[in-house]
């Protein structure tokens, strides 16, 4: 266990998991917070594709809830492009005695025929990090084979339309590999364009709970957030069907 913790220490870790024994990764994020708002269905038997996986927490998750299989990809992190490695997922698997897969691979470059189809795909976090999000969604449809559960940054809120608020370079959260964040009709658009069937907004936090919980931030000074911000932008799960 001191060797484990020691190891653990050695890393930068993306993703808070807790690997057992009273060890849990000093993760930048809070993924179990965001698990149930995925909506997951039942894994049960199924085969997952966790697109961006970083640290692996979701990968983690899907297996145990019972997925026959799971992949786990990423590339900007995995290649050491970014503050992070892929030393995080490696360490965690082996301390979870996980069976999770691996390959690291971009998402433009994922390939039915290279990597098969998945009855669902997890890209959380992901979409606003690509340059030509439209094109993405399509590769990622072609590996889908029923569920693509989306987790992003949506922005322009207010807007009905379908639009997306573009980041040339570090405006949002000062990361220049932000590059889109659509609303979510342009979102569902953007599914719709790559092929997938049934499209939907599978949890969003309306404009009043965002103000409130804003309020409550802002007198703990736990946010530097402006309130114009919360207004236009937050956190949305889209559910997409093939
Ligand atoms: C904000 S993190 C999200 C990690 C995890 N999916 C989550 O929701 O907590 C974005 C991840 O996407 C990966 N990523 C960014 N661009 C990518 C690309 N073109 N191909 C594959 N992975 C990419 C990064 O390496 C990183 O691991």
């Amino acid at each position: 266990m001191d060797e484990l913790r020691r190891r653990v220490a050695e890393i930068n870790w993306f993703h808070t998991i807790d690997l057992g024994g009273g060890i849990v990764t000093p993760g930048e994020t809070h993924p179990e917070r965001i698990l149930p708002r995925l909506r997951l269905p039942d894994l049960t038997g199924r085969e997952v594709l966790d697109v961006g996986a970083w640290d692996g927490f979701f990968s983690f998750a899907a297996e145990r809830r019972g997925a026959a299989r799971v992949l786990a990809t990423d590339s900007f992190s995995w290649g050491g492009r970014g503050w992070g490695t892929r030393a995080g997922f490696d360490l965690a698997r082996a301390a979870l005695g996980s069976h999770v897969e691996d390959a690291e691979v971009d998402v433009m470059d994922l390939d039915p025929a290279a990597l098969g189809t998945f009855d669902v795909v997890l890209f959380l976090g992901v979409l606003y990090h690509l340059r030509d999000p439209v094109t993405a969604l399509e590769r990622v449809a072609a590996v889908t084979r029923d569920l693509l559960v989306v987790e992003t940054e949506v922005a322009m809120l207010l807007h009905r339309q379908p639009a997306a608020a573009f980041y040339p370079g570090a405006e949002l959260g000062d990361d220049p590999t932000n590059w889109w964040a659509p609303n979510p009709a342009a979102v569902l658009g953007m599914l719709r364009l790559a092929g997938f069937r049934r499209v939907e907004v599978a949890w969003r936090r309306r404009l009043p709970r965002r103000v409130a919980g804003w309020v409550v931030n802002r007198v703990r000074g736990a946010t530097d957030v402006g309130l114009a911000d919360i207004v236009q932008r937050y956190r949305f799960v889209f559910h997409a069907w093939r």
